[in-house]
């Protein structure tokens, strides 16, 4: 399905800024799915996804933590997984203000998604870059919708892997937290 933002893509890049400042203020649904769905949705047939990804494989997972749970969102279908009723946001990251964010996405990578061809040097290098692109693409949604985000490399990898249930070789990258 074709997502509408209603702004010029160079009012989205002009306005693409990083905020470390939330007030816990909900936000529809509808905003969130098009937000996730600019980070990795689904935008042709087949495999194709909004952000380039290795190969055309979708390595990168978003979940998403709010005051009712972690979610995991779907691409194929769009939609939103429930993976627990726990509120995390106050466990997963070293910055407070990530808990005042009325969600907060958190971006995972399975590395053993990648062809026996792919030497482990390459799989990292790759993955990275991945997130950078799915990352932008969630700045840009966000500034469309006026809503506030940052990429956070400084997160607390363990406890993250302790609350989610993450397949072996799927590891955290970065939050992202979107939120007024
Ligand atoms: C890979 C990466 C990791 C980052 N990690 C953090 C972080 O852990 N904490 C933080 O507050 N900002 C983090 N940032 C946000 C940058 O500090 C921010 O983009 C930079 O200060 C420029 O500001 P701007 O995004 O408003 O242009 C990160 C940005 C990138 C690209």
């Amino acid at each position: 399905m074709v997502k509408t933002f209603n702004v010029d893509l160079s009012d989205a890049l002009s306005k693409r800024m990083t905020t470390r400042k939330y007030g816990n203020i909900e936000m529809p649904e509808e905003n969130l799915l098009k937000v996730l769905w600019a980070g990795i949705g689904k935008n042709r047939e087949n495999r194709g996804r909004t952000a380039p990804m290795p190969l055309g494989d979708v390595i990168i997972s978003l979940y998403v933590a709010s005051k009712d749970g972690v979610r995991l969102y779907n691409g194929e279908n769009e939609s939103l997984e429930s993976i627990s009723e726990d509120d995390i946001r106050d466990k997963i990251a070293h910055q407070d203000f990530v808990e005042n964010a009325a969600n907060v996405i958190i971006m995972t990578a399975d590395i053993d998604n990648y062809p026996a061809s792919i030497d482990n040097e390459s799989r990292k290098i790759w993955t990275h870059a991945t997130a950078g692109a799915v990352a932008q693409n969630i700045y840009l949604a966000a500034a469309a919708l006026k809503l506030g985000t940052v990429m956070l490399a400084w997160i607390k990898h363990n406890e993250i892997e302790k609350l989610l249930p993450l397949k072996k070789g799927e590891k955290p990258l970065y939050l992202m937290p979107i939120g007024k």
